[in-house]
């Protein structure tokens, strides 16, 4: 089928890059004449694995990439999907301008029966809200000129292409039969259950997926801080909960919180949503309370074994907010080197992937150090922030003292894991 995706950012690209790989014929349209630039000449701007291997066999076959739109319309593609941003406003509200935009851009060129399809996270309503501004640019009727469907995505950075191919489920929120009919024949290929429900169900589907998780750790979280107090190893309380078939072994990771792009985002998003239209969001403000916490409980465990961390020699292990990607978007390490910093500590830190984004974004008094040999060679004290497996080697360091925040090890003798 021919498919169109606005946004080659990072749920953009993937997903048009899987669409090809199942066949599709598609054209991926950014704004950003850099990334498309680069995209053109075969290097993906974000790190994920096999996407490079993707781009390099569909790009000038069945996959395009153009900064301009009307290139993109003029193939007349069978399903447009948005896949831009979806900031966060100051006070956490999510900020639909660039769906909006989008939206009007696609409308400006929609001289041809298309389904628009929201890929972007969105609260519900909101895809439905653009319909208004797409009949007018495009004096088209939805149902008989375009079609509408809301098809949320449950990538995890680091495993996307395989999340995308292998999905638990995928989920079709779709305006009327014509609209259903287009998605169900994109998706044919999958075998996974497929669930068709109207487009505000399957808006807020992404925003409960989202928060379950995210409230699953926050739980674990909660539990192991009253475990460390009272002596007992919550991976082992963890790993038995997790076999009650209700409840599963996913997710119940205690350490040092969540970040990323989506959880964060998108439970402030709900949680406003909830204040606007008068209803208790008690749990999720919870979850994020915790979470601002977690990281900082590892520093209360250093202070309890060194009570003075000032011109201490301190490394920072991990600023991408997980392992195997180099997205630094709501880094766990950012409020533990505040904190070191307005100790008077001396603090390196080390990643394998996400120190240029870091600096780019962050302007501290720290030190980048070159592997982590450099990164540990002379430090007094290590705090481990991800869960980078090569983080493993740090026991060898005997120089060190190790703070683990990602459960990386347990009990070795100059060690001490946030949670049990
Ligand atoms: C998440 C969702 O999993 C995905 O479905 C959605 O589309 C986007 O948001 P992602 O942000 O890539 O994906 O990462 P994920 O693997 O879910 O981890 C999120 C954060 O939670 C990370 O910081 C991770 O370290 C943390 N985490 C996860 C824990 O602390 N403990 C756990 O048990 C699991």
């Amino acid at each position: 089928m021919k498919i169109a995706i606005i946004g080659a950012g990072y749920v953009g690209l993937v997903t048009a890059l899987c669409f090809s790989d199942m066949g599709h014929n598609v054209v991926c349209v950014d704004t950003d004449i850099k990334k498309v630039k680069s995209l053109k000449e075969g290097k993906t701007p974000i790190y994920e694995k096999r996407l490079d291997e993707l781009l390099e066999k569909h790009l000038n076959k069945n996959f395009k990439v153009t900064s301009d739109l009307s290139d993109a319309m003029a193939e007349e593609p069978e399903a447009i999907f948005i896949a831009v941003g979806t900031p966060s406003d100051s006070e956490g509200r999510l900020d639909l301008s660039y769906v909006k935009k989008a939206a009007i851009d696609i409308a400006k060129y929609l001289d041809f029966y298309s389904v628009i399809v929201m890929k972007s996270t969105v609260l519900p309503g909101s895809t439905e809200s653009l319909v208004p501004i797409i009949e007018k640019e495009s004096k088209r009727k939805l149902g008989s000129g375009f079609g509408l469907a809301m098809n949320p995505e449950f990538l995890k950075e680091g495993t996307a292409v395989e999340d995308f191919m292998k999905p638990d489920r995928i989920v079709i929120g779709y305006y009327d039969e014509k609209s259903r009919k287009v998605l169900e024949e994109i998706y044919t290929s999958i075998t996974a259950p497929k669930i068709f429900t109207d487009i505000k169900t399957a808006e807020m589907i992404k925003y409960a997926s989202n928060v379950f998780l995210a409230a699953r750790v926050s739980l674990i979280n909660e539990i192991g801080n009253i475990c460390k107090q009272l002596g007992i190893d919550v991976y082992e309380v963890a790993e038995a909960v997790g076999l009650d078939k209700r409840i599963g072994p996913y997710f119940l990771r205690a350490g040092v919180g969540f970040g990323g792009s989506c959880f964060p985002k998108d439970i402030m998003a709900l949680i406003n949503k909830s204040k606007e239209i008068g209803e208790n969001a008690d749990i999720m403000e919870a979850i994020v309370k915790v979470n601002d916490r977690q990281p900082l409980k590892i520093l209360q465990l250093a202070l309890q074994k060194f009570p003075n961390l000032h011109k201490k020699r301190i490394t920072v292990l991990g600023l991408a907010f997980k392992a195997d990607t180099d997205d630094i978007r709501e880094s766990r390490a950012v409020p533990l080197i505040e904190a070191l910093l307005s100790m008077g500590a001396d603090v390196t830190v080390y990643d394998p992937l996400a120190m240029q984004n870091f600096k780019k974004q962050y302007n501290y008094k720290i030190k980048y150090a070159e592997d982590l040999h450099d990164a540990l060679k002379s430090a007094d004290i290590c705090f481990i922030m991800t869960d980078w497996a090569e983080f493993k080697k740090a026991k060898d360091y005997e120089n060190v003292y190790i703070f683990d925040g990602r459960n990386l090890f347990r009990r070795l003798h100059n060690y001490e894991g946030i949670c049990w």
